[in-house]
């Protein structure tokens, strides 16, 4: 746990830091019992999909550097990370059925999968992977982000467990405003990040 001594850091998943990243999907049992953070690549998971498949299949991905993601470490341990990219390279969004009915057009990038390993959760990672996926963002020359955060007011408290798609104040935090609801407690949100 952050005790507070030790600032968070970040980096990108690189072959250099798969081992870090692996480290940390493998004490969580792969992530939702094996997905290896695949859920939002072109391939997907599911059906026909195999836990070793998945974690090969990210492998291919960092070897192919066709992934962008944020990993957090506290000290030097990977205890978090966030997803993003163009639209193109995180097809798989949930709800996606409801989201294509919606007519703002695409975004120029979206936040896919945020994790934090259990005992780090509500110490700040999640919040410092998106300011760093941000910040990347910017430097790759801006635009519409969108993400789609879960709805935790006016709704019964939730563990962070069940908000695959982060709570709506972790993106709050860096102005992304509602646009519509995808699902019951499922929000599209944006925000413009200008280029640096
Ligand atoms: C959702 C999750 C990413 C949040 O990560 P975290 O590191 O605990 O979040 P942070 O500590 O950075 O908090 C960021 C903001 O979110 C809010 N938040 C965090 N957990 C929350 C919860 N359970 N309910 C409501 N809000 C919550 C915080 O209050 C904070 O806002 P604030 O600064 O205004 O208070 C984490 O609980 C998690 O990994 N859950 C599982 C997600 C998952 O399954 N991912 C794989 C998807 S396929």
């Amino acid at each position: 746990m952050n005790d507070g001594y030790m600032p968070l850091t970040t980096r990108l998943l690189t072959l250099e830091t798969w081992p870090d990243f692996s480290a940390v999907v493998e004490a969580n049992n792969g992530v939702w019992g094996g997905c290896w953070c695949m859920a939002f690549h072109p391939e997907g998971v599911g059906p026909g999909h195999s836990v070793e498949g998945n974690r090969e299949a990210k492998r291919q991905h960092v070897e192919n550097r066709t992934v962008r993601q944020v990993l957090v470490y506290d000290d030097d341990i990977c205890v978090g990370w966030c997803q993003f990219g163009r639209p193109v390279e995180l097809p798989n969004i949930k709800n996606l059925r409801t989201y294509e009915k919606g007519d703002e057009g695409p975004p120029d990038w979206r936040i896919g999968c945020v994790f934090t390993n259990p005992k780090h959760r509500e110490t700040g990672v999640a919040a410092a992977a998106v300011a760093a996926a941000l910040e990347h963002i910017a430097s790759l020359g801006g635009g519409i982000v969108e993400a789609y955060p879960e709805q935790t007011e006016d709704r019964p408290e939730q563990r962070g467990a069940y908000l695959h798609t982060g709570p709506e104040a972790l993106f709050e935090k860096y102005n992304f405003t509602r646009v519509r609801k995808i699902a019951k407690w499922r929000w599209v949100v944006r925000a413009h990040i200008t280029a640096t």
